[in-house]
């Protein structure tokens, strides 16, 4: 199947000429997103419409592209509004004169509970990279690119120039192109894609370099105009918070007191609203480099005391900027705190796409796999919501070589969190998976009857279920657990219902 899907996107790119238009999609929320096209000067002086289908309904929306000159450079830009929810939608661009297919797909995110899944990575050295096919056949509704979208190191204060490499080193790369296509993106910079390498601070260049990312990229609306890049938004019970490192770094601090307020203020709204915060960072947690989070102690250690202080327990750290892959369940955390007991909170590391290897510093739990030559790393991450209390990320580290068919996977776990229910739960359980049979040992101190348990994998399927008799013990079990994935135990008891996490991808 694989080696059909290589011969589609190779055929279907090298014969769609309006497939190769570049263009990008993003800014996806609930009902809306944006794209942006580069069409030639030629083109340029067509009319131009994006047309969307939805092939549920067969409704179809046409919104006329508009079309914005900077320097050499020509931008087509729409966006959609009223989208439904959760709605897969299919589009292409109509240039007049041309008769096309619908190629573009993209499915519109919701603000209840869902699974889905996203990807990221970061530091493409070179366009090309060989994750993209793999990415794309994973089917996330986003990928996040964590900077470093290009080494070009543009200094100046021209936009043109920061637009150029956007098209040379990623929208006119085929597999970039394909993945393009297929899955929206988000994108926050790093040093070399901002004004050069360690770059970092207001200057007139970094101005020329948020007005290029502002009209050439289907952005998300940054928290406040005029400033940095940072922004959020929400799918699901994930809420995503993209900081920016760079244009705000002064002196002793990595991002702005006005960006440190509103991020606060993120966290915390997140954690009030039950939702897992995920903060993507261009720079690595870890290490003690000085262009990373390293530093920046006075900062880190803000954060750290904020999210220990107001006990935001549902928190990941996904960082780009190393060129490696890398997990940490957040026991490796060295800093020290002002309270005990500390909420550790996992520490992924993304990447490289394609980019020399290096190591940044930090010890993580799951291995840090630097890039070998050649080879496209990425991570591939999928938040299942029962949406009835339990949320889980099951994350996997991913590494393609060029050439091969088949990635490889670094590394992977699942992380479980719970809602607080309000009525106390006196169910007990043990977990054994050993001797290729997974049990679940239950006990019922309190003697209720009437309680069902259920075992349930992460998509929903029932592996077993029982009702306590007089009883207080009872097992669960599945003969082969391998290939499951995350598994739930639910207890439910007329109108109450528990969930719990119990067990990582295997
Ligand atoms: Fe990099």
């Amino acid at each position: 199947m694989r080696l059909f899907h290589f011969l589609f996107v190779f055929l279907f790119i090298g014969t769609q000429n309006w497939a190769q238009i570049p263009h990008w999609l993003g800014g996806v929320d609930g009902n809306s997103a944006k794209i942006k096209a580069f069409p030639t000067s030629e083109q340029a002086k067509q009319d131009a419409v994006w047309e969307i289908l939805d092939p549920a309904s067969g409704k179809i929306r046409r919104i006329r592209l508009s079309l914005r000159k900077i320097g050499s450079h020509s931008i087509w830009s729409a966006h959609a509004t009223e989208l439904d929810e959760n709605r897969l939608y299919l589009y292409r661009l109509l240039v007049k004169g041309q008769d096309t297919t619908y190629l573009g797909n993209f499915r519109t995110f919701s603000q209840r509970p869902i699974s889905f899944r996203f990807a990221l990575s970061s530091c493409s050295f070179r366009p090309g990279s060989p994750a993209y096919i793999p990415i794309v056949e994973f089917k996330p509704s986003l990928f996040l690119h964590l900077g470093d979208l290009h080494y070009e190191n543009i200094e100046t204060n021209r936009i043109e120039d920061h637009i150029k490499p956007y098209l040379d080193r990623f929208l006119l790369g085929k597999k970039e192109q394909a993945l393009c296509l297929q899955v929206p993106m988000a994108y926050i910079w790093d040093d070399h894609d901002y004004c050069g390498n360690n770059s970092s601070g207001p200057s007139a260049c970094g101005d020329a370099a948020r007005a290029a990312y502002l009209s050439a990229f289907p952005a998300y609306e940054p928290y406040r105009m005029g400033a940095g890049l940072a922004h959020a938004f929400q799918q699901g019970s994930v809420r995503f918070i993209v900081l920016d490192l760079r244009s705000e770094r002064r002196e002793s601090n990595i991002m702005s007191e006005e960006q440190m307020q509103w991020f606060k203020a993120e966290l915390l709204k997140s954690h009030q609203s039950h939702l897992v915060s995920v903060v993507l960072s261009s720079v690595s947690w870890y290490g003690n480099e000085q262009d990373n989070w390293g530093g920046f102690p006075k900062q880190r250690q803000e954060i750290l005391d904020f999210v220990n202080e107001q006990g935001i327990e549902k928190l990941v750290w996904m960082c780009g900027d190393a060129h490696m892959n890398a997990l940490d369940d957040g026991r490796n955390e060295s800093y020290p705190l002002k309270k005990a007991p500390r909420i550790p909170f996992p520490v992924i590391q993304a990447g490289s796409l394609l980019s020399f290897g290096s190591h940044k510093g930090g010890t993580y739990s799951h291995g840090a796999f630097v890039n070998p030559l050649g080879a496209g790393q990425w991570v591939e991450c999928q938040a299942i919501d029962n949406g009835e209390g339990a949320l889980a990320l099951a994350v996997e580290g991913k590494q393609m070589m060029a050439g091969f068919l088949e990635p490889k996977t670094m590394f992977q776990e699942t992380f479980f969190w719970s809602i607080p229910q309000t009525k106390p739960v006196s169910t007990k359980f043990e977990v054994d998976s050993s001797k290729g049979v997974f049990q679940v040992k239950i006990s019922n101190p309190d003697r209720q009857s009437g309680i069902i348990y259920r075992l349930r994998t992460g998509n929903g399927r029932i592996l077993d279920a029982a009702a306590t008799g007089s009883s207080d013990h009872l097992l669960l079990s599945t003969a082969n657990s391998s290939g499951i994935g995350p598994l739930f135990l639910e207890e439910e008891n007329g109108d109450y219902k528990r969930v719990y996490g119990l067990k990582s991808a295997p």
